[in-house]
């Protein structure tokens, strides 16, 4: 690929032509993942623009995607030095921090072990495999009950808030082994908190392109630190609460995993490990990290069942058929291929993670024979990897069953080409948390509940653009299954 020839000329990547100070941030459009699938038919997969005065590298294609977070990931695992990071845990945030080295994967390290080893605690219930699934297993019925409620109440509602307290419960549990009601009002107070954070971070902040603009007092500008700080007061206070009450032999939840792997493990082998302000920070990107994507992919999710009703019930037959009334669990995920294959699905169509968190370039470095100098911005287009015609058979059409082979089995060397939670050093610390979790909300729900469009309502499939991307609101109406057959 042309690394190491000094001599030659160094060739930056080719791109259209920036304005002063603007550079190419008004040619984005609404939708820039859109913008760049464009974009590349011109350039190619690596392409490069100036967002404001940034220079920022866009890759598409798999093959490049893979040569920049696998092949040369180590030259591309950076974070770029952004505004609206920058106040992320003052810099030391893991998912966040431009800060990457030695002590950067040693953090990494301690998070998934932390997670592993609470994915592994033992349930109080004998009926669920773990702690885990029991908390997304409680958390679901209370799901259900709050949507027939509001269907009776109302006629039909907007989901959203009932999926986003849900997965707020689930996230509070996993950190902290305690649950809220809907109606508590500390609880609601933090699900605005990151409801309104990601709000104002998900508009493309012009202080991130435009670096003076960080100076100047503007809402736009200093509102998402206003709403982490106040986030980060929340968590700071359940934190102290387990440092003094922790009990090595008893495990309750994430933050009591990560004190046991720090206070324990590494200070026994006198290895660097994490002060509690970094305890604070990690427990604080977990749950920032897994409240919004699961309850994102829900919110969808539910949008395509209502549109596409075979799909609901081609769904509802495999869980009639193969677990029939039990509550669902995690092992029940390799008895139900076409629930497996729907969700990945919602993955590829919807890809409502657009783009990777963005990465930067740890050295120079060349990228298909283009050059590419140390510490530039990078945007990995995982919306397009998962458009692309030459992967995809008619890549806009909603199709669970393309994940299937001819015997109805899921195909998991197709499953490895949707692209939603980043490959390589930065990959998603998650994915086997959000893939459970989402398993049990879909199939508790779709085992109990018949859900329905409103019968006047339009659905719209197209995506708002964010940080990530939701559904416009839409209505629905949820029936209890076993009062529809019986009044059929
Ligand atoms: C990072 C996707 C759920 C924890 C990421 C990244 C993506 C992603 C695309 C960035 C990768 C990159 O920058 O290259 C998703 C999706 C989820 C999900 C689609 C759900 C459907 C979760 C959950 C957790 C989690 C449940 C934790 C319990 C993290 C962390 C990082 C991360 C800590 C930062 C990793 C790093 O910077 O090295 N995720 N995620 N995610 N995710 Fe997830």
């Amino acid at each position: 690929r042309g690394l190491g020839n000094k001599s030659r000329k160094q060739v930056s990547p080719p791109g259209p032509w920036p304005l002063p100070i603007i550079g190419n941030l008004l040619q984005l459009g609404e939708h820039p993942y859109l913008t760049f699938m464009e974009m590349r038919k011109k350039y190619g997969d690596v392409f490069l623009l100036r967002l404001g005065m940034v220079p920022v590298v866009v890759v598409n294609g798999m093959e490049t995607v893979k040569q920049v977070l696998l092949k040369d990931g180590e030259h591309f695992a950076g974070r770029p030095n952004m505004h609206t990071f920058s106040f992320l845990a003052e810099g030391k945030s893991l998912s966040f921090s431009v800060n990457y080295g030695e002590s950067w994967k040693l953090h990494k390290k301690i998070a998934s072990n932390a997670l592993r080893t609470f994915s592994k605690a033992e349930a109080k219930s004998s009926t669920c495999s773990c702690l885990l699934e029991e908390h997304v297993t409680e958390e679901v019925s209370e799901l259900v009950k709050v949507f027939v409620e509001l269907t009776s109440k109302n006629g039909s509602f907007d989901p959203r808030n009932a999926i986003t307290c849900a997965v707020a419960n689930v996230v509070c549990a996993l950190c902290f082994g305690k649950r809220y009601d809907h109606s508590d009002e500390e609880f609601l107070k933090v699900v605005k908190t990151n409801d309104d954070l990601l709000k104002a971070s998900s508009v493309a902040n012009p202080a991130d392109f435009i670096p003076c603009f960080r100076y100047l007092p503007l809402k736009i500008i200093n509102a998402p630190r206003e709403f982490y700080q106040a986030l980060n007061r929340f968590i700071a206070l359940h934190v102290q609460d387990h440092l003094t009450t922790y009990d090595k032999d008893h495990m309750r939840d994430i933050t009591d995993a990560l004190i046991n792997t720090c206070h324990n493990k590494y200070a026994a082998t006198k290895t660097a490990t994490l002060n509690d302000n970094e305890i604070i920070s990690t427990v604080s990107d977990l749950f920032g990290a897994g409240f919004e994507t699961v309850s994102t992919c829900l919110y969808w999710s539910f949008l395509y069942l209502i549109h596409y009703p075979e799909i609901q019930a081609t769904i509802q037959e495999e869980i009639d058929r193969n677990i029939g009334l039990k509550p669902p669990t995690f092992e029940d995920r390799k008895s139900l291929p076409y629930t497996e294959a729907f969700i990945n699905e919602v993955f590829r169509y919807a890809s409502f993670l657009p783009f990777t968190i963005p990465h930067c370039t740890t050295a120079d470095t060349i990228l298909n024979g283009y050059f590419i100098p140390r510490k530039t911005c990078t945007f990995i287009n995982m919306y397009q990897v998962n458009h692309d015609e030459t992967i995809w058979d008619h890549p806009n059409l909603f199709r669970p069953e393309r994940f299937l082979n001819e015997n109805r089995e899921l195909n998991k060397s197709v499953v490895e080409k949707v692209l939603i939670f980043g490959m390589g050093i930065r990959k998603c610390l998650g994915e086997d948390v959000a893939r459970n979790e989402i398993f049990i909300f879909l199939t508790t729900v779709l085992q109990q509940l018949k859900l329905q469009k409103h019968p006047r309502a339009e659905l719209d499939l197209t995506p708002t653009y964010g940080l990530t991307m939701k559904p416009r609101p839409y209505q629905l109406q949820a029936e209890l299954r076993s009062s529809s057959s019986s009044s059929a």
